[in-house]
Formats: structure tokens, C-alpha cells, sequence
């Protein structure tokens, strides 16, 4: 799949990418309002990743529904929607208006964007995050995604919650919080001071989150986190996850998905594989250093 903020609402890159070979398109998240975004600069590029304060700069559910889901239902492949409230009831909305809409194959629930005041809230409280998921469970008939943000103490005490909510899979990761410093001018080097890491830096962090929910929760994972190979692929994979998102690497490589999807039968067939499903969640600690992290 395509992660949520990196892919448009696919116009761009249709042009590009064989659409049809994609699980799934993300588009950028949506709201209920209209959202202007951050004060630019919103990006900003950072050793090994980019930091960003997009700030969900978005046109709102209603211009979603009526001028980009026409166009994204007519794809050949599935759009899960992912959507952000600043409440458990702008959640529960946003689900009911997208419960009808024709080409909607499932729901991300976006509660980690570290860009919007309120919409965080949900991804760092265990009892909110469950609030939210059962809010939208009894809603919607769609299947729900919750994404969890990484930046929690424990990411496991999360997605506890998004699995008693009703969740049906688990998305991790959203960006890592971050800043950049222009010292010289003494400010920050994004508008809205401080912003999402993701990218090639973040990854550790991301294999790191998928192995802990993989070992706390029964739900199947998305890992999301500085992907931009096939061998990091088969790393969330072997590390529990069932499926993957690519997100910044779109950015400097539009092909990359399609890169990845060639070369997987041959990096399952390294481990004996023909199916993803074979390598899932197969990550094996010797013996000795199994509790050992130096
Ligand atoms: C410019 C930009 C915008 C993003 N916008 C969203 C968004 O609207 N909703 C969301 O859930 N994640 C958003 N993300 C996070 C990505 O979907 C993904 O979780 C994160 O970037 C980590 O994956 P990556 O390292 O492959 O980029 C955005 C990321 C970037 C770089």
C-alpha cells in the first residue's frame, strides 16, 4: 500500500505507477472542516529523512466525497480512507458520511498525526484510543484500521486498546516527532516549529514498534516506517507485520512500490517462500541474547 500524505489523491501518480499492482492507495487524511494547514516551511529534508508539519492542510470530507473519491473509486485497486477528528463524535462522523460512499474498501484511523492539536490525544491514551475505534466500530460496517504514533513510552499499551475497540488491523507507524534548528537565524527550520521524521531514519523505530505489537496483539499489522527496499519489506515482515505501507520514498522514487512488488517473489523464495503470508511474524532470537538489547 501507499502510506496516507505521500501519494496525493493518486492523480499525480497515475501517470506513473501501474495502479493495479498496489493493495491499496492511502489518500492524505481527511477532516470534517476544511483544514488551511501549517504555516509554511512545512518541509524540511534531515539526515537520512525529512521532517514535515504539513499539518493536515486538507479540503474536508464534503469536497472529498464530492470531487477526489469519484475519481480515486475508479482505480484499479482499493482506497481506505484514512480520516482524523478532533473528537470521538468528528470521528464518528466522518465514519457515517463515508459509510455510504461508493469505493471506500476500508477506514484508517489517522490518531497520530503529530501535526494537529487534539487529533494526537487519542493515539497517546489508551482509554481514548479504544473510545474512538469502538466509536467508529458501531458505525461503520468497514473494515477499521487504527495507525498508532510512535511517539508513546509503550506502543503495546496502544494497541492493546485499538484491539479491544474493534479495530481489525494495526498501522504503525505515523512520524516520529521531531525539529530542525536553523542556528545561525535562531529559529526553527519548519513554520510551525516542530514537525513529523519519517524516512530511511525512522525505520529502526518502526521494526522496532511492529515486533512489540506483533507480540502483544492478535490483529495483523501494516508496518509503515522508512521503507524504500525490498529487503525492508521482508524485515517488517519477518518482524511481524502483514502488510506494508511506503510513504516518503514515493516522494524521491514514484516507481518504488512497483520496484518492491518485482522483486518479492524472489526475497520469499530466499526463505524457502512463496507467500507472504509464509514469512509473516518469523523473526527467531538465539537463544542466549534473547532478552539482551546491548
Ligand atoms: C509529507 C507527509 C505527509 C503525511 N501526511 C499524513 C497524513 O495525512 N495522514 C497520515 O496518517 N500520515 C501521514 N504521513 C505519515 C506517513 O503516512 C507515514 O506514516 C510516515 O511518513 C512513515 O512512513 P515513511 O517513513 O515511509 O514515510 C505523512 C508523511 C509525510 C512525509
Amino acid at each position: 500500500m501507499v502510506a496516507s500524505g505521500t501519494f496525493g489523491y493518486a492523480r499525480e501518480m497515475a501517470g506513473l505507477v501501474d495502479l493495479a499492482r498496489l493493495g491499496a492507495i492511502l489518500p492524505k487524511t481527511i477532516t470534517l472542516m476544511p483544514r488551511p494547514g501549517n504555516p509554511p516551511p512545512r518541509t524540511v529534508e534531515t539526515t537520512g529523512g525529512m521532517l514535515n508539519s504539513i499539518g493536515v492542510d486538507n479540503d474536508g470530507i464534503e469536497a472529498f466525497i464530492g470531487r477526489q473519491l469519484p475519481y480515486l473509486a475508479g482505480l484499479p485497486t482499493a482506497i481506505v480512507v484514512s480520516i482524523a477528528g478532533k473528537s470521538l463524535d468528528e470521528f464518528v462522523e466522518l465514519a457515517a458520511r463515508l459509510e455510504d460512499a461508493p469505493g471506500v474498501a476500508a477506514l484508517e484511523l489517522n490518531v497520530s498525526c503529530p501535526n494537529v492539536s487534539g487529533g494526537v490525544d487519542f493515539g497517546i491514551d489508551p482509554g481514548a484510543c479504544e473510545k474512538v475505534v469502538s466509536g467508529v466500530r458501531k458505525r461503520s460496517s468497514l473494515p477499521i484500521l487504527a495507525k498508532l504514533t510512535p511517539n508513546v513510552t509503550d506502543v503495546t499499551v496502544i494497541a492493546r486498546a485499538a484491539e479491544a475497540g474493534g479495530a481489525d488491523a494495526i498501522s504503525l507507524i505515523n512520524t516520529c516527532l521531531g525539529m530542525a534548528v536553523d542556528w545561525r537565524r535562531r529559529r526553527p527550520r519548519l513554520g510551525a516549529g516542530m514537525g513529523g521524521l519519517s524516512g530511511p531514519a525512522i525505520k529502526p523505530i518502526a521494526l522496532r514498534a511492529v515486533y512489540q505489537a506483533a507480540q502483544a496483539v492478535e490483529l495483523p499489522l501494516v508496518g509503515i516506517g522508512g521503507i524504500a527496499s525490498i529487503d525492508d519489506v521482508m524485515e517488517f515482515l519477518v518482524a511481524g507485520a502483514t502488510a506494508v505501507q511506503i510513504g516518503t520514498a514515493n516522494f524521491y522514487r514514484p516507481t518504488v512500490s512497483i520496484e518492491i512488488l518485482d522483486a518479492l517473489p524472489d526475497a520469499l523464495a530466499q526463505l524457502g517462500a512463496t507467500r507472504v503470508a509464509d514469512v509473516v511474524g518469523t523473526l527467531e532470537f538465539e537463544q542466549q541474547a534473547a532478552g539482551s538489547r546491548q
